[in-house]
This record gives structure tokens, C-alpha cells and sequence, in this order.
């Protein structure tokens, strides 16, 4: 059994590392950046890894709160889990901003986040914060310090680290005996279905199929017992997990499992065509944004998204072709797109009645987006990628 490389998205730089300086931009990071996939685990992975402290440090610039999509998710995600499982002891490995913890009491939830401004909301919101990446030596001195834990939950922060053996065998073992390990990611499925390759950037070091989870979470004597597919970041799985045999298996588990090997996800022929799939898009969203600018038509990005950054460096998409980006991350305007450098400017400043197109760099939140531009609606067009380059009507 072999890994097989079947996909090559070419020199990307750090998706979230927003440019400011003369030196910022000299000394900017690059990497290549190629897919992998693993015929033993299933699992598809980056082939090389970015050091984390490059992507995850004290000036990480994705606030979860920003939008009104995650605010909702997260509170009802609470409410669920709460109903549920009733937990009276709870941890959050990469709590961003807290807006998943702010729904628990001070007393009863741990924070982990190694980014050292989320590490500062969320402690001075009171909970006991853990200022970390998640590793074993960590995970020993919170069971010491506060426990094993009732509810282990993670929000797309799993997918993140490299190294999963450990990170699964320190989950294993902070988890009490009844306890549940809740965790979402973007679906491999999904990205496959949708051909939204932009899900692949430097933090997701891998992008997870049920079918891989099941393999690796045994190693560590960890089960899946639900699954619930979640149309949040343009199609993720919420996988529950548990000590093996301590709960009853949920008919989601196998209804996963069969979709997944119906779709081909097993063998890689489907990632063979998903690639040629991937050159397709980009040859069509060059062709239009081209053909639009030969018509003198001002298009621009909205969402200065990670995922934005694989499709313009991929497709070597620049200033010749988007005149700026909008976004209402203040820590991203008045800065470079990584890689090609595009500007981020605020929509007060740019989205008005001069802009003809605009490209859905946050299409994952097209329900959001279009509702509150429905005036720019009446006259122009979004252009998304996924599932097929198109104007979004
Ligand atoms: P994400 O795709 O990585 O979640 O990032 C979403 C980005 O899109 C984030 O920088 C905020 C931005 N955004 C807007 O600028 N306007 C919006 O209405 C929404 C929903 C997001």
C-alpha cells in the first residue's frame, strides 16, 4: 500500500498571512503545495507540512465571530451537545475567539488555542485557557491539573495537526470513560461532489473522509458512533466519537461509510479525476474573468478568504484581473493578498456602484452574503467557482 500524490496546486504561499510591510512581502513564505493520498488509512493529506508556527501564531487573523452563520452555529451546536450529553466537564482544543465555549459556564470549560490574541479573549472572558498547541505533554498537565473531561470538542482545528497519531492517543486519554469527542471538519466528500479544491491550503494539513477517521480513531481505542453532515464551511462532518463499546452505534456511521465508497473515495481513481477536474475550473475561471476584463468590466473579490488564496495562486489570478479585494476583517484590510497581491479594503471603502462582478472568495457563506447585497444583486453578478465557474444569480 502506497501514498500516491494525484494532485498539484503549484506555489502557494501562507493562506492567512495578510502582507503589510516592505519586509513582510521580501521575505514571504512559499511552499509547494500537492495532495496526497494514503491507499492503506484513506486519508488525504498535504504531502509536506508547513511549520504551525508560521500559520498559528499571535497575529492569526480568523476571528469565528465575525460572521452571523458561525455565531448561530455555534451557539446551537452548544445547546445540542448540552441537551444531549448534559457534560459538567468540558475542553475546546483551538477555541479561536470562544464563540463555541462563551455558551458554557467559566467553571466548567478549558480553552486551548495556541494563538496567543484568541488565547487573550477567551481567558479574559474568564475560562481557564491553555495557551498551546495540542500535544501529549499538554493534554498530561490538564488531566493532572482539572481531570478527565466530559465533552472533548474541536471545531475545525483537528484537520489542522500534522501529527494525528498523537493528537488522537492524547484525546483517548483525557477523555472520561462515557465521555464524547465531538470534532468538525471540512468533508472530503464534499470538496470531491463540489470540486472545491480551495478547501486545500497550508492549515489543512488533511481533509478528512469518515472511512479515514474510523481506521485512525481505532488505533487509539476511539469509536465513531454518530455522524451529521453540516452544510457550515461549504460542507462539513460533525463526527461524535467515544471509548470503543461504550455506546450504541448510530445508523449515520454505515449510511456515511457507504456514500463515501459509492462515490469512489476508496480508491484513487476518483482523486485522479477530481485533479483533472481542478484544471478544468481553472482554465474556465481564467477565461471568464479575462473575457469580463477585455470588456473593460471592474471585478473584485468578496471575502478575503483562505480559501481564496489557493484559487488565486493556483490560478495565478493577480491585480491585472481583481482590482481589490473586500473584506470586514480589519486585521486583513489595508493589507496584500498572500501570494499574488491583491489589496483587502474594507466594503465601505470599495464595494459600491463602480464594481461589475464580484468573485465569491467566502462562498462557503453565499446564503449570508447574498441577503445582505441584494442591491448589488439587482445589477451585477457574483462569480463563484464551485461547484462549476458561474454567475451566481
Ligand atoms: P473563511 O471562508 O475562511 O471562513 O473566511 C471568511 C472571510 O470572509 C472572513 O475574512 C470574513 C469575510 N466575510 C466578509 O468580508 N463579509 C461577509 O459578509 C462574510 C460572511 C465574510
Amino acid at each position: 500500500m502506497a501514498k500516491i500524490e494525484f494532485l498539484d496546486l503549484g506555489i502557494q504561499p501562507i493562506a492567512n498571512n495578510f502582507l503589510l510591510t516592505a519586509d513582510q512581502i521580501k521575505n514571504e513564505y512559499k511552499f509547494h503545495l500537492t495532495v496526497t493520498f494514503d491507499e492503506e488509512t484513506k486519508l488525504v493529506s498535504l504531502s509536506d507540512f508547513v511549520p504551525p508556527e508560521l500559520m498559528f501564531n499571535d497575529s492569526y487573523v480568523y476571528y469565528s465571530s465575525l460572521s452571523q452563520t458561525m455565531r448561530s452555529h455555534f451557539k446551537e451546536t452548544a445547546d445540542a451537545l448540552i441537551r444531549e450529553f448534559s457534560p459538567r466537564k468540558i475542553l475546546e482544543i483551538g477555541s479561536n475567539d470562544g464563540v463555541f465555549l462563551k455558551n458554557f459556564e467559566n467553571e466548567m470549560a478549558i480553552a486551548v488555542e495556541p494563538c496567543g490574541n484568541f488565547a487573550e479573549i477567551t481567558k479574559n472572558l474568564g475560562y481557564t485557557t491553555y495557551k498551546n498547541f495540542w500535544t501529549s505533554e499538554l493534554a498530561e498537565e490538564i488531566a493532572f491539573n482539572h481531570g478527565r473531561q466530559d465533552l472533548i470538542f474541536a471545531a475545525n482545528c483537528i484537520c489542522h495537526i500534522q501529527n494525528l497519531d498523537e493528537a488522537f492517543d492524547a484525546i483517548s486519554k483525557s477523555l472520561s470513560s462515557s465521555g464524547v469527542f465531538v470534532f468538525e471538519d471540512p468533508s472530503l466528500l464534499k470538496m470531491m461532489e463540489r470540486n472545491s479544491y480551495d478547501q486545500i491550503y497550508d492549515e489543512h494539513a488533511h481533509i478528512f473522509s469518515v472511512t479515514s477517521l474510523k481506521s485512525i480513531l481505532r488505533e487509539y481505542g476511539l469509536e465513531i458512533f454518530k455522524v451529521q453532515n453540516l452544510s457550515i464551511h461549504g460542507g462539513s462532518n460533525r463526527i461524535f466519537a467515544c471509548h470503543e463499546k461504550t455506546r450504541k452505534i448510530d445508523k449515520s456511521v454505515e449510511e456515511n461509510l457507504t456514500k463515501e465508497n459509492n462515490f469512489g473515495l476508496n480508491s484513487i481513481a476518483a482523486y485522479r479525476q477530481f485533479s483533472k477536474n481542478v484544471q478544468r475550473s481553472k482554465d474556465q475561471l481564467l477565461d471568464l474573468l479575462s473575457e469580463l476584463k477585455r470588456k473593460k468590466y471592474k471585478i473584485v473579490s468578496y471575502g478575503a478568504t483562505s480559501k481564496s488564496t489557493t484559487v488565486f495562486n493556483y490560478c495565478e489570478i493577480g491585480p491585472d484581473l481583481i482590482d481589490y479585494i473586500v473584506d470586514t476583517t480589519e486585521a486583513k484590510q489595508g493589507k496584500l493578498s498572500p501570494g499574488v497581491h491583491i489589496p483587502v479594503i474594507s466594503p465601505e471603502d470599495g464595494f459600491d456602484n463602480s464594481v461589475n462582478y464580484a468573485f465569491l472568495g467566502a462562498w462557503n457563506y453565499e446564503k449570508e452574503i447574498t441577503q445582505k447585497e441584494k442591491i448589488f444583486l439587482e445589477s451585477n453578478r457574483f462569480i463563484t467557482h464551485v461547484p462549476h465557474v458561474r454567475f451566481i444569480k
